[in-house]
């Protein structure tokens, strides 16, 4: 049976990094330790601040990796800075200045006219588009609107929920927007908030395609090593 394949955020290698602004550790040597451990793509977020991934992470992570996803805005300089790289794939995100990390998924329906620019410029340049939402129908319609056919549903609220019964909850409405999406051929991808004791019932949902996962993974890394990291967490994917 295939498995639902992992990518991984590494965005935490660079924030270590700039924690010193000097050259260690290096993201880009990080990324390959992950492919070397079996995941399958590598997920960075070049935000509009450049507070942890510089351009030049980007570029070199775009020869070093079979697989790169680049986590952005849609301000005009990054869109331009993407054309330019040619990530294989851009993952569309909401981004705050103030936030600690990405919080919620995009408004589609709201931003609907500039994300169809978007999302047609960057397909032109050979790029395939996700858009980050939340679980909704109305935002997965209005994702199929603006012509993305990848969608990563934000699964903070499972990842959040306190009890038992509001993380069943939230499972369902993943189950179900997964499979909305997938009934609408979507490729369904899912992250936020995942780690090795939660993982599981996401993976198990029947169409979803890739979980993308940073800060749980780093945080293991810092005890096992991060090829030891990747691999345990493949482990409870499977
Ligand atoms: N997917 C997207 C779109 C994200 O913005 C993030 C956080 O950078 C992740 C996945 C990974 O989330 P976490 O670090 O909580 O695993």
């Amino acid at each position: 049976m295939k498995r639902v394949k992992l990518g991984i955020n590494i965005d935490h290698v660079a924030t270590v990094r700039e924690a010193r602004r000097i050259f260690e550790p290096d993201p880009v040597a990080s990324a390959r330790e992950c492919i070397k451990a079996g995941c399958d793509s590598i997920v960075c977020h070049l935000r509009e601040d450049r507070r942890h991934i510089k351009d030049a992470d980007v570029i070199k992570l775009r020869k070093a990796v079979p697989v790169l996803n680049l986590e952005m805005s849609i301000a005009r300089d990054i869109v331009d800075f993407a054309c330019r790289i040619k990530p294989d794939q851009v993952t569309i995100v909401p981004e705050k200045r103030q936030e600690i990390t990405t919080e919620g998924g995009l408004d589609v329906k709201k931003g609907e006219a500039r994300l169809r620019q978007v999302v047609r410029r960057l397909h032109e340049n050979g790029i395939d588009v996700s858009l980050f939402i939340n679980p909704s129908i109305e935002q997965i319609d209005a994702t199929i609107r603006v012509g993305a056919r990848i969608v990563e549903f934000h699964t903070g609220k499972y990842a959040g929920a306190d009890c038992s019964r509001d993380r069943k909850t939230q499972l369902d409405i993943l189950k179900r927007a997964s499979s909305y999406a997938s009934a609408k051929s979507l490729t369904v991808n899912a992250g936020h908030g995942l780690n090795y004791d939660n993982v599981k019932p996401i993976a198990k949902i029947l169409c979803i395609n890739e979980l993308n996962i940073g800060h749980s993974i780093i945080s293991r890394a810092i005890f096992t090593g991060i090829k030891r990291a990747v691999k345990d967490m493949i482990s409870e994917i499977k």
